[in-house]
């Protein structure tokens, strides 16, 4: 990461976290079990990604990213409720996440279940909340689209439905060709469409024109195909204790990029995906530094 992107995540993980700190709710209030799970999980650690790209995509487009703060931790609530469902025992059945045992091992797979719902349904609320602040108004319906769109049976949801099905080397049985359609299916659903949610619900917020949107778009599909690329890869080469996760694509027989094309090649694929997206970036001129360095660290973070 360059030292510019690393001063940006800094300046606003700072805020984004003191901003989820003050939206959620506290551990003593009833039924303390979930409120306790809630800040568990969000304070675990996370690289805080997605409300970073709704920061950028409200600054490129001329708001200050103090104006999308709800916004932006209402991106990172999803992503952290899909992250709790995903290691469940009837998905990915992982018992570390974020360096700390996952939420189904410390508070039981009931409760673990509902803060994933509590987290979700929050987040819609908070959206609202963006929409009552003061230069803000933006076009919140098209906010609330992108979001339910990316999280729900299109986006997040759809891919971890098409992921699971395909586990347990289930894929095996496909011809190569559609082997690689349904790999692209599932990593667009289960990781790009909530970064390009975040990013759009950012640029949406600071009012942006369609032209914009449209050039937004196509980048967070390509550094969010090539961010589900990454993991794949880091899965199996990554440093756990850097990563906070164990990895379990092979154990579960996951359908992923490397399983199809290998290790030098799933990299090439990724890097050619980051130079795409970067081109897309022309028409913003010098704004576009922060989302330009961020497509270069997705694909050579180590965790
Ligand atoms: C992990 O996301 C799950 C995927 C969509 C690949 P991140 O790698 O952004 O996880 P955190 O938020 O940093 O923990
Ligand atoms: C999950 O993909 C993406 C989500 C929607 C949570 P993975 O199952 O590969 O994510 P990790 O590796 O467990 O973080
Ligand atoms: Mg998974
Ligand atoms: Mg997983
Ligand atoms: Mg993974």
């Amino acid at each position: 990461m360059t030292p510019q992107l690393a001063r940006y995540f800094e300046r606003w993980t700072a805020k984004v976290n003191k901003a989820l700190d003050h939206y959620l709710p506290k551990e003593n209030v009833a039924p303390q079990s979930v409120h306790k799970a809630m800040r568990y999980s969000i304070f675990a650690g996370g690289k805080r990604l997605r409300p970073v790209l709704v920061i950028a995509g409200s600054e490129i487009c001329g708001l200050s990213g103090s104006k999308v703060l709800p916004t932006a931790c209402a991106l990172e609530m999803i992503h952290t409720y899909s992250l709790i469902h995903d290691d469940l025992p009837a998905m990915d059945d992982d018992d570390l996440r974020r360096g700390k045992p996952t939420s189904h091992k410390v508070f039981g797979e009931a409760i673990a279940i509902l803060t994933g719902d509590a987290l979700l349904t929050y987040a819609f609320h908070l959206i609202a909340k963006n929409s009552k602040m003061v230069n803000s108004a933006g076009l919140i319906p098209q906010v609330v689209e992108t979001v339910a769109q990316g999280a729900g049976f299109a986006g997040m949801v759809g891919g971890q439905v098409v992921d699971i099905e395909m586990g347990e080397g289930k894929w095996f049985r496909h011809p190569r060709k559609k082997q690689i359609e349904i790999l692209n299916a599932i990593h667009r659903g289960k990781t790009a469409a909530l970064i390009k949610s975040s990013l759009l619900a950012g640029a949406y917020l600071a009012s942006a024109r369609p032209r914009e949107v449209k050039r937004l778009e196509r980048y967070a599909e390509g550094i969010g195909l090539a961010f589900q690329i990454a993991d794949d890869i880091l899965d199996i080469t990554g440093d756990k204790k850097l990563l906070g996760k164990k990895g379990s694509d092979q154990a579960n027989r996951k359908l992923t990029y490397p399983a199809i094309y290998g290790l030098e090649e799933s990299k090439r694929k990724a890097r050619s995906l980051v130079a795409h997206a970067k081109a897309e970036l022309n028409s913003f001129g010098s704004k576009s530094q922060v989302l330009s360095e961020l497509a270069d660290y997705i694909i050579a973070r180590s965790n």
